[in-house]
């Protein structure tokens, strides 16, 4: 019986081989897949912003999961040819619509070696290097939101995710049994009714607060509605504020909104994963002011630190409440026992097994440093007040209320014919060009152009290729 055992499982072992590629294997294949990702960036800055699905759907491998591994040069040119190049040129300089996502080469090399290594980072036990690391960069965030000595916060896949983690820690330290109101301004991404669905407060009585005219709540307005609740009595429980609404970058009165949370008693979410990572540079902490009096607050490294994506955070500004709502255990791992790097970052989120998120964000800070990040960040903001400058001087755009962070919303005001449609179209023929990718959105049922500047690939050039596109766009159009 043994022996039999022993014979099946060598045979079985011998047929496990392709998964443990000896050092010579994988150097040939590190070699390769490092030269397919260098042709790859190579090639972004001249290619176009968009290119065409057909190949997804035409081109497969085929059998597409085979018995027997194929040779590697066959699947990284079909990676290359019906996965990286299709859609949207999300890497390249010219793509600024939506929040455009670059991804620093330092951080795919932290995502290799964090997948090479394989720690387990969920457990300072575990991995108290890599816990460390995760407890590290969560701070050094929560330093750069001003957060004091106290705070908590955890790499999260993204700003939806962090959104949750902070409104389930909203819900269980203010609105435990239910009740209270919500406050947000139409412009509040949509991740927040997903997150309080989730939370189970998608009932929770719902205000919408109005804006000033650019775009951001106006505190009096808030003031009013929490104090006309509290007269009524509805308690006021969660308010969101922007900082860095999706569609046009407005940046809420953060100060102002935190006292008004203040004297009525009310938790202070600020949903900064577009913009509060501005706080790095001067002048984007200028603008943010007031963002560290939140009680939570939701960054994205995806976007304003260039990361790739994959990379939200949340923090929270008394770090016990995060505490309070994730923390969980169980036999399996309490033999595993404490180490004193803080916080287990299973201890703060839904998730257990995670990815070692934080390399990917540690490592482009230890190679490129801080600095080079706080100059990209004031350059993004410089560069979109360049762009609304430049369209003041063009004909017939209306350049929008001066940008408060780097998304700049615009319109062109055609003479004759109705504005929308012309915008519309306007936006369909500058992505049709392939040249630079914009995107659209609609502002009061205004249908409006966004240009989001975020990309660290993006310099003034590429701002000047936009005004081009625009100009060609339009007199296409006004000839057609
Ligand atoms: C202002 C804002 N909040 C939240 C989110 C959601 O973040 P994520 O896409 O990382 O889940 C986004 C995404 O674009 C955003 O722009």
């Amino acid at each position: 019986m043994i022996d039999a055992l022993r014979t099946r499982i060598a045979e079985l072992r011998a047929r496990t081989a392709p998964l443990e590629p000896d050092g010579a294997e994988r150097n040939a294949l590190g070699q390769q897949a490092l030269a397919h990702a260098l042709a790859f960036l190579d090639g972004i800055p001249d290619a176009p912003s968009k290119q065409p699905a057909d190949l997804v759907f035409s081109r497969r491998l085929d059998p597409e999961f085979p018995e027997q591994g194929r040779d590697p040069a066959d699947v990284l040119a079909y990676l290359g040819e019906c996965v990286e190049r299709p859609g949207f040129a999300t890497a390249s300089p010219r793509f600024m619509a939506y929040i455009p996502g670059g991804g620093l080469f330092h951080a795919a090399l932290g995502d290799l070696l964090a997948a090479v290594s394989n720690k387990y980072s969920g457990f300072a036990s575990a991995a108290p290097g890599a816990a460390r690391l995760e407890n590290a960069t969560s701070a050094w965030l929560a330093e750069v939101i001003g957060y004091p000595e106290g705070s908590a916060g955890t790499l999260t896949s993204g700003g939806s995710l962090a959104t949750l983690a902070a409104i389930v820690a909203a819900r269980d330290a203010r609105d435990a049994d239910g009740g209270g109101s919500v406050y947000a301004t139409r412009f509040a991404h949509h991740c927040v009714d997903k997150a309080l669905h989730i939370a189970g407060r998608g009932r929770a009585p719902r205000r919408t607060v109005a804006t000033d005219d650019g775009h951001r709540m106006s505190a009096d307005a808030l003031d009013r509605a929490l104090s006309g609740d509290r007269a009524a009595g509805i308690r006021p429980w969660l308010v969101v504020a922007s900082a860095g609404t999706v569609d046009s970058g407005a940046v809420d009165p953060l100060a102002d909104i935190a006292d008004v949370c203040r004297r009525h008693g009310a938790w202070l979410h600020v949903d900064g994963a577009y913009g509060g990572l501005f706080a790095l540079c001067d002048a984007g902490r200028e603008r943010l002011r007031g963002i560290d009096l939140a009680d939570s607050v939701v960054v994205d490294p995806h976007k304003t630190l260039f990361l790739p994506y994959g990379t939200g955070a949340v923090l929270v500004r008394e770090g016990r409440h995060l505490l309070d709502s994730f923390s969980a255990s169980a036999d399996y791992i309490r033999p595993l026992g404490d180490f004193d790097v803080g916080p287990s970052p299973a201890d703060l989120s839904p998730e257990l097994t995670r990815h070692f998120r934080a390399l990917r964000l540690w490592l482009p800070l230890q190679i490129a440093g801080v600095e080079a990040f706080r100059a990209a960040q004031a350059e993004k903001l410089a560069l979109a007040a360049y762009f609304h400058a430049r369209l003041g001087e063009l004909p017939g755009f209306d350049a929008g209320p001066a940008p408060d962070l780097s998304v700049v919303a615009f319109r062109y005001l055609p003479e004759t014919g109705d504005a929308d449609t012309f915008n519309e179209r306007l936006l369909r023929d500058v992505q049709e060009e392939g040249r630079v990718m914009l995107s659209g959105t609609r502002i009061d049922g205004r249908f409006t152009l966004r240009c989001a500047i975020v990309s660290f690939r993006t310099h003034i050039e590429h701002i000047d290729e936009v005004v081009d596109a625009l100009v060609r766009a339009v007199a296409r159009l006004q000839a057609s």
